[in-house]
């Protein structure tokens, strides 16, 4: 327990992250940084770059509902204090993103509708399968489904799209590297505090092995939706053609993420997130259960 109170302090987290790794950033980046004039002036790479930003920020919502929630559920004060560290990082993502949908030419007061307008349905489904279990001030559920499942989704997700913008991108390239660490850390908190109250609770496992399988099931749903028939990648495809420009790279996982369709995309997306799934739901005693759906 000594290891996991300095591990997962508010000592340690102002060292690493507010005086740490975010130290001199603005709004996560380094000052100055913009977004590439494509992304503001082609109208169908702005569109679809807000669609995907959306999702971020619905996603980082339901993360702070979640990690403040489970402040007054969990059942020792270390958790308590991690989760209060958790809260502020969600509510930062939030407000990064958020930025982000404003420096795209989103007008603060069409927030709402935008968020709105371009929310997958799937997406919310799978955030309320979370909430329910929140709400419910089910500890050992809410966090298995806050920071094993939506957070490895948000890792793999982040690390896949920074792979798409280092070349093109760096500000939100920069923007993804802070969030990632901050996602490694709350993903770090999960394994390690549930793993024992499973043991503790083994009642609990069946519950939790049907949130999972549909939590998977709408993630899949999602990312389904997110790639297939997607125009960017064709855009880009025509815009370096017409430019006569050699084509960019974007390597993740061992692949070229920029030189394949979307649908293999998707699928080099879910394997990851699915294969870290599984060995995370293994350390913390649980089962991987396959949604009924063939992705
Ligand atoms: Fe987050
Ligand atoms: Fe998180």
């Amino acid at each position: 327990m000594s290891d996991f109170l300095s591990m997962y302090s508010i000592q340690h987290w102002l060292e690493s992250c507010p005086q740490g790794y975010l130290a001199n950033t603005d709004f996560g980046h380094a000052p100055g940084e913009k977004e590439p004039d494509l992304l503001v002036s082609n109208e169908l790479m702005r569109t679809e770059t807000i669609r995907t930003t959306v999702q971020l920020v619905m996603g980082e919502r339901c993360a702070l509902a979640a990690s403040s929630g489970l402040i007054n559920a969990a059942p020792d004060e270390a958790s308590k204090r991690f989760l209060a560290t958790q809260t502020l990082d969600e509510a930062r993502h939030v407000e990064i993103f958020t930025q982000r949908l404003y420096d795209l030419g989103v007008k603060k007061t069409d927030l709402e509708d935008t968020l709105k307008q371009y929310v997958n349905p799937n997406l919310v489904k799978f955030a309320e399968i979370l909430l329910e279990k929140v709400d419910k001030k089910d500890f050992v559920a809410g966090v298995v489904g806050q920071n094993v499942i939506l957070e490895g989704m948000a890792f793999s997700v982040f690390e896949m799209m920074q792979a798409l913008s280092r070349e093109m991108n760096p500000k939100f390239a920069n923007t993804l590297a802070g969030t990632i660490a901050d996602e490694r850390r709350h993903v770090g908190f999960g394994e390690n505090r549930i793993g024992s109250l499973i043991r503790e609770f083994p009642e609990k496992k069946a519950e939790i092995e049907r949130m999972q399988r549909d939590m998977s099931y709408y993630m899949l749903a999602t990312f389904a939706d997110s790639f297939r028939g997607n125009p960017m990648a064709a855009e880009m495809d025509r815009l370096e053609a017409e430019a006569g420009a050699t084509r960019h790279h974007a390597n993740y996982q061992g692949v070229d993420l920029a030189q394949m369709p979307p649908e293999q995309m998707e699928q080099v997306l879910a394997d990851t997130v699915l294969k870290e799934f599984k060995i995370r739901l293994a350390r913390i005693g649980i089962e991987y259960q396959t949604p009924q759906r063939a992705a």
